[in-house]
């Protein structure tokens, strides 16, 4: 064999190592232990005494922190957008909170942050290249896609969002939210015309159906000048809570399983000002969702006009009309269990003004009220994508049980929580339910509990039917 020089020996010897590595499922570093350990072994030299530390050498040598074994582990992609440069107050919050981090860029991300900075605050150089012989030889994308427990995209630009509703794969970014098993969060982050685009209106609803997780946009300031309205990026501790409720659960009762919930009441425009609605506060449904993501579920809530606060770990979809309502529940679909807790108008205004309505002396305007979609029976007699468990709520004021009764049968759907809302109950706007459970193997009268509790009880109830 010719002799070789240093500097292809060092070559040589570097490829080795990675290809071992890479074989080995490990990292170069982890590697070159295990090699010396078991030199040390052999001869009896301290020979991990050797190793330099960590980082010292080429500029390409990672310092990954060693991680409590417990940590969960995040890898964080951060698309090119101008809220870049929240993605780094996003590590530094991981971090203090002990989460690993690993962090890929795209290639416009790096317009608008570097990878020196990313890589200061993660503890490891960032990756940023499908095509680096190094990190691929080193991690290599479909490590860096499964080693997690959560892939949080922020921000997540609209191309991102694209790319990833159609399957594309072209660099790092893409290949790895492809290849990835673990939950996906992600931040949009946009021009509120790139987010009202509808194409960008779409892909979100691709994504919501492939089981990915929103956290914002928020409304207000762009930091374009004069520009206002919903894309800005979640702040950092809405997407931590967020990335925390995920990661809380993965292992929950629920985890894997699809739950579409809607919650709140639907407004019906009368005119562009005036509208028809109910009493109805969202608190149940809210708290519904919220359970459910506790439990591990990917949840999608469909909500109409509420005050409550939004539950963490879910993907939220806010809706005026029934209309609306029916529309975003069949994009969100397919589903495994579906919770349609909404108090629905069962009428709308059939000539609702596109001007406000003015008073003329000549009387009050006339109105006439056709009826609205039905959510829970379109979708409990879906001949495809019917969820495996669809429940419906039944707000009654008198008759509840018996009236409940009627409507499982003519919904069709599996479940009715029959609830009673006349006003002495207190039950719309307040926090005490009393639930009578209609299915068809009878009825479960359920203590008088807060909101809360009869979320968590039905969660129960949910799980130990899907166990059967
Ligand atoms: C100054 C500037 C700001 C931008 N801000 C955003 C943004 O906030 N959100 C977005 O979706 N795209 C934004 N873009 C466009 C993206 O950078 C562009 O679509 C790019 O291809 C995204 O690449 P990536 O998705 O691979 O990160 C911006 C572009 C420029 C020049």
């Amino acid at each position: 064999m010719a002799s070789l020089t240093v500097r292809q020996l060092d070559d040589k010897l570097k490829r080795l190592l990675r290809l071992r590595a890479a074989r080995n499922g490990r990292s170069v570093e982890e590697e070159i232990r295990i090699i010396l350990r078991g030199a040390a072994e052999e001869t009896g030299l301290e020979a991990l005494d050797m190793i330099e530390p960590p980082n010292q050498g080429s500029a390409k040598q990672t310092t990954r922190p060693e991680p409590r074994s417990d940590a969960k582990r995040v890898l964080l992609i951060i698309g090119g957008g101008i809220a870049a440069y929240k993605s780094l107050d996003l590590i530094r919050r991981f971090k203090e909170r002990g989460v690993a981090v690993r962090a890929i860029m795209t290639k416009a991300a790096r317009e608008f942050i570097t990878p020196l900075s990313v890589g200061a605050l993660v503890g490891e150089s960032a990756f940023t290249d499908l095509f680096d012989p190094e990190s691929e030889f080193d991690v290599g994308h479909i490590r860096l896609a499964r080693e997690c427990d959560l892939v949080v995209v922020a921000p997540a630009t609209a191309d991102l969002m694209a790319k990833m509703a159609n399957g594309h794969a072209d660099d790092l970014a893409s290949a790895v939210l492809l290849a990835t098993d673990k939950k996906i969060l992600l931040a949009p982050a946009m021009n509120p015309r790139m987010w009202e685009n509808h194409a960008t209106k779409r892909n979100l609803a691709q994504l919501i159906a492939d089981g990915v997780t929103t956290v914002g946009p928020n409304a207000g300031e762009m930091a374009e000048r004069n520009e206002a309205g919903t894309g800005r990026m979640a702040e950092p501790l809405e997407i931590i809570a967020a990335a925390e409720a995920l990661l809380a659960n993965a292992n929950g009762a629920l985890a894997g399983q699809r739950v579409l919930i809607t919650s709140g009441p639907t407004h019906e425009p009368i005119d562009p000002v005036r509208y028809i609605a109910n009493r109805s506060s969202g608190k149940q449904g809210h708290a519904i969702a919220a359970a459910a993501a506790a439990a591990g579920a990917d949840v999608t809530l469909i909500s109409g006009p509420v005050n409550v606060p939004d539950p963490k770990g879910v993907t939220i979809i806010k809706v005026e009309s029934a209309r609306d309502m029916l529309d975003a529940v069949e994009s969100a679909l397919p589903a495994d269990i579906a919770i349609f807790a909404a108090a629905v108008a069962d009428w709308r205004v059939a000539n609702a003004g596109e001007q406000k309505i003015k008073k003329t002396g000549a009387g009050a305007p006339q109105m006439s009220l056709v009826e609205n979609p039905d959510i829970l029976s379109t979708i409990a007699h879906l001949k495809s994508k019917r969820p495996k468990l669809v429940i419906g709520f039944a707000a009654e004021t008198e008759k509840v049980v018996e009236n409940a009764k009627a409507k499982l049968a003519r919904k069709g759907c599996d479940w009715i929580l029959a609830n009673d809302v006349s006003p002495a109950s207190g039950v719309m706007g307040g926090d005490i339910n009393t639930i009578h459970l209609v299915s068809k193997d009878g009825v479960e009268d359920w203590p008088p509990q807060s909101k809360d509790e009869v979320a968590s009880m039905l969660i129960k109830r949910i799980t130990a039917t899907i166990g059967e």
